[in-house]
């Protein structure tokens, strides 16, 4: 099947009785009952399919990552909390057996900087930061740290670089580490990470697989090395997803093909009229000609499909113009997130990038006068429309 049906039919009518619904229904139980303890040593065993326990597994859970699973192209995949904890979660185990040393991206949301330098790196693993879009630089970085993992985003948030995701899975496979892809502003319709030689794909399911703005979760999609591993792991710590939100996100999942489409669409119409916006100094925009990592990008994803995700710099703005730009917006929402039906606009200085240094923002290439704006289903007129009158308003630019 096609993604556009995969996304539909997979993972539903598998768990049911003699009458079979079609949609997955949310399981609240946190137990199972069985008729005999024979039966439930062999559930707990392994060596019967069922669930025991809701830390472990979850029918409703279990549908929605068989179908993300599918979507990605994948072996299995375990649903977490947030994508926060998906990523922790992929980063403990592609570290398990490897060197306690990770190459990442110099290019992340915010939120992974702290998980790398607050939480892991006291922990006594060691990080270095590289532009994974030169080669030379991560083969050098590589060759110095030799590193068990090296963590990148597909398109990385907010100023939307794309790194050659099987070049540099060549590169982890040859120093014997694990590559970790966070492919939440990608999703699997433009690019699947594993199919170009990752050992895992993450995802805040939050964000354009939910995408309604009412679930909270995330993601890890595996090979068949780290699946085990993986759900063992969950097992002990019991980061999982709770029922009613993986319920929600599968409802959201159906439409997921078609919502990406759009959005990307609308998302190469409302970027071209900024590009020719007096008040903006530059766009960042994967659809872009002149992108620096254009012919990866024609390489990497399908025609005419390069996200949904827009970033832009208004002249001469500091905090209080941006503010004032951003207070003037009618429909588009003022918010922290991206991949909702609606367009959402967020601040990367006050909330994706704030809790990291000013320098180090700096070095990232974040500006003060940098907004991102992430594209939703509306009429793109009415985005455009509602930008134009907001760049009108008094103090913008
Ligand atoms: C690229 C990226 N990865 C991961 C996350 C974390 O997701 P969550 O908020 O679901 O924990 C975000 C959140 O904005 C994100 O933008």
């Amino acid at each position: 099947m096609k993604i556009q049906s995969k996304a539909i039919h997979t993972g539903d009518r598998k768990r049911g009785g003699p009458h079979v619904p079609i949609t997955t229904p949310i399981h609240t139980a946190s137990s199972y009952f069985y008729e005999s303890m024979e039966q439930l040593d062999r559930v707990f065993g392994g060596e019967e399919q069922g669930y025991c326990y809701a830390r472990y597994d979850n029918p409703s859970t279990a549908a929605l990552e068989e179908v993300v699973t599918a979507l990605e192209n994948g072996h299995g995949s375990l649903a977490c909390g947030s994508g926060m904890a998906a990523l922790h979660m992929a980063l403990i185990t592609a570290l398990a057996d490897r060197r306690k040393s990770i190459v990442a991206a110099d290019a992340l949301y915010g939120a992974t900087v702290s998980l790398l330098m607050n939480v892991l790196e006291p922990t006594g693993v060691s990080v270095r930061f590289v532009d994974v879009c030169d080669l030379e630089a991560l083969r050098s970085a590589v060759a110095e740290a030799r590193p068990g993992c090296i963590l990148i985003e597909s398109i990385s948030n907010p100023l939307l670089r794309v790194g050659q995701i099987d070049r540099i899975a060549e590169i982890a496979r040859q120093a014997g580490a694990a590559l970790v892809v966070d492919n939440t502003f990608a999703t699997p319709l433009l690019v699947r990470p594993l199919e170009l030689g990752a050992h895992f794909s993450v995802h805040s399911l939050t964000k354009y697989l939910a995408g309604h703005g009412d679930v909270m979760g995330g993601v890890v999609i595996t090979d068949a090395e780290h699946f085990e591993p993986l759900r063992a792991l969950a097992r002990t710590v019991g980061p999982v997803l709770g029922p009613f939100e993986s319920y929600l996100t599968m409802r959201g999942i159906k439409t997921f093909p078609l919502r990406m489409e759009r959005q990307c669409g609308n998302a190469c119409r409302v970027a071209s009229w900024l590009s020719t916006h007096t008040k903006v100094e530059r766009v960042y925009f994967t659809g872009d000609p002149s992108h620096p990592d254009a012919a990866a990008i024609r390489r990497l994803f399908p025609a005419n499909l390069y996200g949904a995700m827009i970033s832009f710099e208004l002249k001469g703005a500091g905090r209080d113009e941006i503010f004032g730009f951003m207070d003037r917006l009618r429909m588009i929402v003022r918010a922290t997130s991206l991949g909702d039906v609606h367009s959402m606009m967020l601040y990367p200085v006050m909330s994706s990038h704030r809790d990291i240094s000013p320098r180090h923002r700096e070095r990232m290439g974040i500006r003060d006068s940098l907004v991102r704006l992430s594209v939703g289903i509306e009429a793109a007129e009415d985005i455009i429309e509602d930008l134009d009158q907001a760049f009108a308003g008094r103090g913008a630019g």
